[in-house]
């Protein structure tokens, strides 16, 4: 039995049994297994694909096994969902997908049920994905229902993501929106604003003007990211950061605040903007373990702001910014393309909970903006619910604020970004630009 097989089980049932996010749980194996580095590959390969297109897999399962997946140990069904990626996405040799995974199943001490493994593998090995994706389409299921399986994605989220293209005015774009969530994103990077770095082994973009995209090998090792110059994160967290920044020019003494800074990727970037210009920042983080991860981030870069580890809701009064980042908790279905077990983890039931934290966060922060101060609003996520529906409602619901164009904003940082100017919050997509899910609302509150 291959050890890249082993490890990559291990990892799926490390997920399913204790919540582990796979990103953090594989290494840690492949580490502890030491495995080649073409192991090291194909088993991520094998745990992330098998993560990411469970869905479909179940179906494919339930169909040739005759059985509910929740009807079917975790450990068999994880072994058998790991089959099903070789035979229908890797293409492996039929009879290696099926040895191996029956030798998985042996192993796992779970000998009575190496008889059924072996007879669903041999099933799904009928046919190949173009197959099984004509079995889907022929069961006739509303539209909805058939992308939610076909692409692997929760019902709801599914729903979400349609509803947020519907607003975007690009209905049309959902396949491509769900696929893009199952590709294998790339790691972006970026350089901090006046610091240097050699970016000559870099491709510049896709999105951000200060980003770059790391093609292949680990960024830790890389020397800009090990001088604290770069730093790995999503282009499109870097884009919404540029924005608060430059969404007028910073005068010197200007007050900054990121409300909800932890593990910090865009408190650094604000220091790198605001420092220079004769700014300071104040960070906040609730979780103590995630401000100590903003206070190393900021050291790592050569950055000082004021931390605070408090519930952004109960801030000393006084306290008064003229610009405030708030990075809100949410549903983070804007990144599922890097985190491939969390669309499995999170459930409507979260949204209620985290919209009306995102209320009152907004609201508290909105307290500390000074007059003429602007706020930034951004979610890691397209649910209308987190983004449009929470703006409406504090437009609504304050006099002392307007909406101004980001998207404006954002035509200036990168004239090439596929936005739409139709209307005047971003919602950037991992199909359109290459990032993740994210949302933007710059808000300011009116001088009298
Ligand atoms: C989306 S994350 C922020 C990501 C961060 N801005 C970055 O770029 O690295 C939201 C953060 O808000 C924190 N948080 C949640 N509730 C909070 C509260 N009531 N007050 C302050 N922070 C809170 C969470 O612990 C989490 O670290």
């Amino acid at each position: 039995m291959s050890n890249s097989r082993k490890v990559a089980l291990q990892a799926l049932l490390a997920v399913e049994a204790s919540d582990a996010y796979l990103n953090l749980v594989l290494p840690k194996l492949i580490g502890s297994s030491k495995l080649s580095t073409p192991d090291a590959a194909f088993a991520t390969e094998l745990a992330y694909g098998t993560s990411r297109n469970q869905g479909f897999y179940d179906y494919v399962i339930e169909k040739a096994g005759g059985r509910k997946p929740s009807e079917i140990d975790t450990d068999v069904l994880c072994s058998i969902r790991m089959g099903t990626h070789q035979l229908l996405v890797l293409e492996t040799p039929a009879h290696a997908a099926i040895f191996e995974t029956v030798e998985l199943v042996k192993r796992g001490l779970r000998g009575s049920a190496a008889g059924f493994t072996n007879a669903v593998m041999r099933k799904i090995a009928q046919f190949d994905l173009a197959g099984w994706l004509t079995i889907l389409e022929e069961e006739n299921l509303v539209s909805e229902d058939f992308q939610s399986i076909r692409f692997s994605h929760p019902i709801w989220v599914t729903r979400a993501i349609r509803l947020a293209l519907e607003s975007d005015g690009a209905s049309e774009q959902l396949e491509e929106a769900l696929n893009a969530d199952n590709a294998n994103p790339k790691v972006h990077l970026v350089k901090l604003p006046g610091k240097s770095a050699d970016t000559s082994r870099l491709v510049p973009g896709p999105a951000s003007p200060i980003g770059f995209t790391l093609e292949s090998g680990d960024p830790s090792k890389f020397q800009g990211v090990a001088d604290g110059a770069m730093r790995v994160q999503d282009q499109g967290s870097q884009l919404v950061t540029l924005a608060l920044a430059q969404v007028k020019a910073i005068e010197p003494g200007e007050h900054w605040l990121d409300v909800c800074a932890g593990p910090g990727g865009k408190a650094v970037l604000l220091a790198a903007l605001a420092l220079p210009s004769g700014a300071d920042l104040t960070t906040n983080e609730v979780t103590p373990h995630r401000a100590t991860l903003v206070a190393t981030a900021l050291r790592h870069s050569g950055f000082e702001a004021t931390q605070l580890v408090k519930d952004a809701r109960a801030l000393p009064e006084s306290l008064q910014f003229d610009r405030i980042m708030l990075d809100a908790p949410c549903t983070g279905l804007g990144a599922l393309r890097r985190r491939p077990e969390s669309r499995w983890r999170k459930g409507e039931g979260n949204l209620k909970e985290l919209t009306t934290l995102q209320r009152e966060l907004l609201t508290a922060a909105w307290d500390h903006l000074k007059p003429g101060g602007i706020l930034a609003y951004v979610t890691c996520s397209p649910h209308p619910a987190e983004t449009t529906a929470q703006i409406e409602w504090f437009l609504r619901s304050r006099k002392d604020c307007a909406l101004l164009d980001a998207t404006e904003v954002f035509v200036k940082l990168n004239p090439e970004l596929s936005l739409n100017p139709k209307r005047k919050t971003v919602q950037l997509w991992p199909h359109r630009n290459g990032t993740d899910a994210m949302f933007l609302a710059l808000l300011q509150k009116s001088n009298g």
